[in-house]
């Protein structure tokens, strides 16, 4: 268990590349569970492996609990890396794989025995302590390196980077809530990389979002759905992402595609008559077939059935805008009217949010 601050750290590969990561500054609180969450080639991996000391940042400092570890090799650092692809030794067997870094620690035989057993009892290993790890199939081997990750008592933080890539897309779900559980029991410091919203999003306590090297945002989920501080966020999180759309403000109220809509004015400041963007989430937006005060009209282009929810795809103007709409609502044929509650108006500019 540890707290790990950075501080403005900065990569490059070479000194005339861009920067893999930039500006990173950011405290992995003690006992958290923290996702970092962006699209390929962010610097995801880059940024793990800088937390871990397999990379010397080129910029920046890294404390853990307080001391400067910047320069220290990975095994001072007492953190513990679970990677994309299983690494077991093949000839020993699970229980061998698992007592293999507490014996790399000299943790004496008998609680040797206790914590690999734990450790084996709550990712559902125990039945296959005595089997060699060459004869596991690939998600079974991906979860000996997972326990290979949490089994010391004495690690600062378990990193883990793209756990589940080989793991069937049904048993995710059930080894994140064995995640979850051995974060909630053990309360160690863990750091979550992936591209999956919805692993982020279901895994962590809070969600570092990065985009080209930079962070963007940190947030619980619900911080990052409702309040999106760059248009990227909005657009990255949700299923569709966020609707955008130009507009004016215009007094108390907005202009959008000519048709004036009303906002909480009070809510973003005195931001002048400056040229925004309208956000607002396709579960938020509104679709009627009646025109009401403050509605834009709109033309139908597809509905699709989700299940639960159709989810209706309408133009504003020449703009394409998501619209979610809850199993059994009345959906116009070909034109409707949109409305903006204005408490889930988000506004942009330059890509940022209003405030
Ligand atoms: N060993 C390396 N040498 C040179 N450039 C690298 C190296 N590793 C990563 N990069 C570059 O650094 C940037 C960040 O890469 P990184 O692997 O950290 O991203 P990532 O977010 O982990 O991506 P992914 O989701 O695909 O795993 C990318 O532009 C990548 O091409
Ligand atoms: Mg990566």
């Amino acid at each position: 268990m540890a707290r790990i601050d950075v501080e403005d750290v900065a990569h490059r590969y070479d000194a005339d590349a861009a920067w893999a990561v930039d500006a990173l500054t950011h405290t992995f609180r003690d006992g958290s569970a923290s996702a970092i969450l962006g699209p390929s080639g962010c610097g995801k991996t880059t940024w793990l492996s800088i937390l871990s000391g397999l990379l010397r940042p080129t910029r920046g400092r890294l404390h853990i609990d307080g001391r400067e570890v910047t320069a220290l090799p990975p095994r001072q650092r007492k953190i513990a890396q679970v990677f994309q692809f299983p690494v077991v030794y093949d000839a020993m067997t699970v229980f061998e794989n698992l007592a293999f870094p507490l014996r790399n620690g000299g943790v004496a035989k008998e609680e040797l025995k206790t914590r690999v057993e734990a450790t084996a009892e709550l990712l559902g290993l125990t039945a296959s302590l005595d089997r060699r790890a060459s004869g596991l199939p690939a998600d079974e081997q991906q979860i000996v390196s997972l326990g290979r990750g949490l089994v010391r008592s004495d690690t600062a933080a378990v990193l883990l980077d793209e756990p589940l890539t080989v793991i069937d897309p049904l048993r995710r779900w059930e080894i994140r809530q064995k995640l979850r559980r051995v974060h909630q029991q053990t309360n160690t410091t863990l750091v979550y990389v992936t591209h999956d919203q919805t692993e982020a999003l279901t895994f962590a306590d809070e969600v570092v979002v990065m985009d080209r090297g930079r962070v963007m945002q940190v947030g619980t989920p619900r911080e990052l759905f409702e309040y999106p501080q760059h248009t990227f966020v909005g657009h990255f999180i949700g299923s569709p992402g966020m609707n955008f759309l130009p507009c004016r403000l215009a007094g108390h109220e907005l202009v959008v595609e000519g048709h004036r809509v009303p906002i909480d004015r009070a809510a973003f400041g005195d931001s002048g008559e400056a040229e925004l963007e309208l956000g607002i989430r396709p579960e938020f937006l509104e679709l009627t077939s009646d025109r009401a005060e403050g509605s834009v009209p709109a033309r139908i282009r597809s509905v699709t059935a989700l299940g639960d929810h159709h989810l209706v795809t309408v133009a504003c103007g020449e703009r394409p805008l998501q619209v979610r709409v809850p199993e059994g609502a009345p959906i116009p044929t070909q034109r409707g009217f949109l409305r903006f509650p204005p408490e889930w108006i988000r506004l942009y500019h330059d890509g940022r949010l209003l405030e």
